[in-house]
């Protein structure tokens, strides 16, 4: 829980091979919370044949997604386990508008809420070739990129030894399908949770290591509920005559926090276009309006660089 007492749920978004999974597994480590998969929950339906897992089959096979009721009692039922009281990590989850809408109105009536949405941005032609060369452990989900058709490694998951496999909703065919897919149905919910200022863009088109190193600076704070009082802070002011909101308008953050409240500038939009932080080098955010339990800041004099 965080100090308002609602528990806070993170969510990743992006295409099929977008590197969700990759990144999870290892964000889910660092702040202490589960990481849950709608994918993966789906797949052990499959393989424990249950009813679900029966009538999740024929619709993952063609890359097609699973009915909106069927996923969204599935994930809150997921949500309900002793392990998800500090927060949650949701990868692949909501996938339709409709999905999403439904989900606000069941976390809140759980005391939950989603704090931040990161949504990894990638090319299409890199997610083709991303997901053509992707290899999975069954028993721990780990991925290993190949560049050939065959198996990387001696074909077995280093941590755990078992054979690794391929999706079958991982041919050309069917990966085709799932991006157009996505850009149907997902696309309107990145813009839903970028209405409620709550999404930050990340390039996943790096190593997977500097998609980390973004994530995590997005993430401070977010699950503590320690979101601290001070960040690098830029300010546009273009923005500031473009929006007609009052405190946050034209402000750009950096994912860091800082000590002093110093620690703003001031320019035009190009300025700031492409630049990491002029301070600790971090990646800056998009503009955005206030996060969310962040106090706000009394108006910024100018202050040139
Ligand atoms: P799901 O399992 O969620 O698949 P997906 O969203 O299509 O995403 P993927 O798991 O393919 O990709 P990922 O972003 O996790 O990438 P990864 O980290 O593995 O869903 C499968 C199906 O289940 C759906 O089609 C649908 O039928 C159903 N479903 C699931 N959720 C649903 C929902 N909410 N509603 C309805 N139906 C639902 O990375 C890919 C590869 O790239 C790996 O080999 C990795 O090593 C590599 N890689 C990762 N990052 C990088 C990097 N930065 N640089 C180079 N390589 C990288």
């Amino acid at each position: 829980m965080t100090t308002d007492g609602y528990r806070p749920i993170i969510l990743l978004l992006g295409p099929p091979g977008a590197g969700k999974g990759t990144q999870a597994r290892f964000l889910h480590d660092k702040l202490a919370v589960p990481h849950i998969a709608s994918g993966d929950l789906l797949r052990a339906h499959r393989r424990r044949g249950t009813a679900l897992g029966n009538a999740a089959q024929a619709y993952m096979d063609r890359g097609e997604l699973v009915p909106d009721q069927l996923v969204v009692d599935m994930v809150m039922d997921r949500l309900e386990r002793a392990d998800t009281v500090r927060g949650a990590f949701l990868d692949g989850f909501p996938r339709t508008l409709s999905q999403a809408q439904v989900a606000d109105q069941l976390l809140a009536a759980r005391r939950s809420v989603v704090r931040v949405a990161l949504y990894l941005e990638v090319p299409t032609e890199v997610l083709v070739e991303r997901i053509a060369g992707r290899w999975l452990c069954p028993s721990c989900q780990a991925t290993y990129p190949s560049h050939s058709s065959a198996p990387p490694g001696n074909g077995r998951c280093v941590a755990c030894g078992d054979q690794l496999y391929q999706r079958a909703d991982d041919r050309p065919e069917v990966v085709q399908n799932r991006i157009d897919v996505y850009l149907r149905e997902t696309l309107p919910v990145i813009e839903h949770y970028a209405r409620r200022d709550l999404l930050v863009r990340v390039d996943g088109n790096r190593s997977i290591e500097a998609v980390r190193t973004t994530l995590c600076s997005n993430l401070g704070g977010v699950v503590r509920g320690l979101r601290h009082n001070h960040w690098h802070v830029y300010f546009s002011d273009q923005f500031r005559a473009d929006d007609g909101r009052s405190d946050w308008r034209g402000r750009t953050l950096c994912g860091r926090h800082v000590d002093s409240r110093s620690s703003r500038e001031r320019g035009s939009e190009d300025d700031f276009r492409a630049h990491p932080c002029r301070r600790c080098q971090l990646e800056l955010r998009a503009r955005q309006g206030p996060i969310p339990d962040a106090p706000v800041l009394p108006t910024a004099q100018p202050q040139h660089t």
